[in-house]
């Protein structure tokens, strides 16, 4: 009886081995392996490769775009691999991919190994390129700024990454038109000089728009043929004063409304349907050399209000007002327009022998009602990055002849309207709290390749 216990015995332990994949005592601490050079790299793909760990069951690959592995390319935080290689897929070509590998087995799990960089093919792009180096000078590229913050690392900022600058606000008729006859030039004109003095273009924006009216204009008791009087002074007063110094403005912002038909401003009600010819009329005459711009936003996705906006720049040029160009706002979701939708809006404005200038750019990553976001996902920023990257590859095949600039609505995501507006955390720009670039910046130079 006794014999026939420690036979049994013996068998349960021989069968334990056997299920274990080596004789190692499973109290042991297992090896770091050690990653090696990807193999096998194409525009989409690689072999990530590590060296056999004695006892382990299997490894734990990470991949991700950071070197720091602060995110994760998705499938790729601590994917199960019982090989000694992985070929790592449904990548972006010309990007540099990082990984690395535990050992595992069972809950026992070693230490990571090194890392390892990998670029797969296609072209790469330095992701510390300045943005108006890599556009050369096939275009500006801008950024909407504030009088309140050129200096300090703004400046070394802006001066470093943009050709252009617009301001955000402090050019707007609210901000200069204090009364009748009466103009504050402070911010506007500390704008325009630290341009001059860095050698920075100045888009001007905007001379006319229902959204910025001051309200001793809201409440203007005059007739309106003094109203109007008073937009024709302002515009010649603010054109004038910038001659040389701007090269472009918005002349008219926005007159079209969501959904179609044109909006019921207060310049409409005061000046009648005609206004809007008066005002590039106006801007003209002040100044024989500016580029004059009609501006607008949702154009690409609001079919009704797209078909409006060129029936007025129709309309215009019919009547030989002078407009040389289109401002397309781009406030934009990582996930729309689609580039589809961009580019049949794109063509309108070529068609139409008009410059194109892709205004106020930011792209919400949080735009999506039903799945709101504390922290941006792996997914989601790498998408938000894919669109930064479609709207700048639009732009730059279009014809030399019709470029502009592509102006960035902001600097740093913590200081955008966006966050204001939506009332919910987002990072719709190209420069973090800390005014470091972000993935998002590498999408625009991917872009411009
Ligand atoms: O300057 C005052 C400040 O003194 C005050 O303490 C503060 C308190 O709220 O308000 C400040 O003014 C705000 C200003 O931004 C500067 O931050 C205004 O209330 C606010 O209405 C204003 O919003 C601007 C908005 O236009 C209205 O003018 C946004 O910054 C600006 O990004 C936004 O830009 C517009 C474009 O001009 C046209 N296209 C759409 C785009 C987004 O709305």
């Amino acid at each position: 009886m006794k014999k026939k216990f420690v036979l049994i015995c013996t068998g349960i332990v021989f069968f334990l081995n056997a299920c274990s994949k080596d004789d190692t005592p499973s109290s042991a601490i297992l090896a770091t392996p050690v990653a090696n050079p990807a193999t096998e790299i194409t525009d989409a793909s690689f072999k990530a490769k590590w060296n056999f760990v004695s006892s382990a069951q299997n490894y734990l690959l990470d991949v991700s775009l950071s070197p720091d592995f602060t995110d994760f390319v998705t499938n790729y935080n601590a994917k199960s691999v019982n090989d000694l290689n992985d070929i790592v897929m449904n990548l972006t070509g010309g990007t540099q991919y990082y990984y690395r590998v535990r050992a595992a087995r069972g809950t026992e799990i070693s230490n990571y190994s090194n890392v390892i960089s990998v670029i797969t093919s296609g072209t790469f792009v330095n992701p510390d390129t300045p943005l108006k180096v890599k556009a050369a000078n096939n275009f500006f590229v801008g950024a909407a700024v504030s009088s309140s913050r050129l200096s300090g690392a703004y400046n070394t900022l802006i001066t470093t990454e943009f050709s252009s600058i617009t301001a955000e606000n402090e050019m707007k008729m609210e901000a200069i038109f204090t009364g009748p006859g009466t103009y504050n030039w402070t911010q506007a004109d500390a704008i325009v000089d630290y341009a001059v003095a860095n050698n920075i273009n100045v888009h001007g924006h905007a001379l006319v728009w229902h959204g910025s009216v001051p309200s001793w204009m809201n409440s203007y008791t005059g007739t309106d043929a003094e109203f109007e009087q008073l937009v024709h002074d302002y515009i010649t007063a603010v054109v004038t004063r910038y001659v040389g110094k701007v090269t472009s403005w918005d002349v008219v912002n926005e007159a079209i409304n969501d959904g179609g038909g044109t909006r019921n401003t207060i310049f409409l009600q005061k000046m009648g349907a005609n206004y809007i010819a008066k005002c590039f009329q106006w801007a003209r005459e002040a100044d024989p050399n500016v580029l004059l711009f009609y501006n607008d936003y949702n154009t690409s996705t609001d079919i009704s209000k797209q078909n409006d906006v060129y029936a007025l720049i129709d309309n215009l040029k019919a009547n030989n007002v002078p407009i040389d160009g289109v401002g397309l706002q781009m406030h934009i979701k990582y996930d729309s327009p689609t580039r589809q939708e961009l580019q049949t809006d794109v063509d309108k404005v070529l068609a139409r022998n008009l410059k194109l200038h892709f205004s106020e750019l930011d792209v919400r990553a949080n735009s999506n009602d039903s799945q709101v976001l504390n922290t941006l996902t792996p997914e989601r920023k790498s998408a938000q990055k894919m669109k930064y990257r479609e709207v700048v590859e639009v732009y730059n095949a279009i014809p030399t002849t019709y470029k502009y600039a592509i102006t960035v609505w902001g600097i740093k995501d913590n200081e955008s309207w966006i966050l204001n507006q939506f009332n919910r955390v987002d990072w719709p720009l190209l420069f973090d709290n800390s005014f470091n670039r972000k993935v998002t910046h590498t999408g625009f130079l991917e872009g411009l390749e």
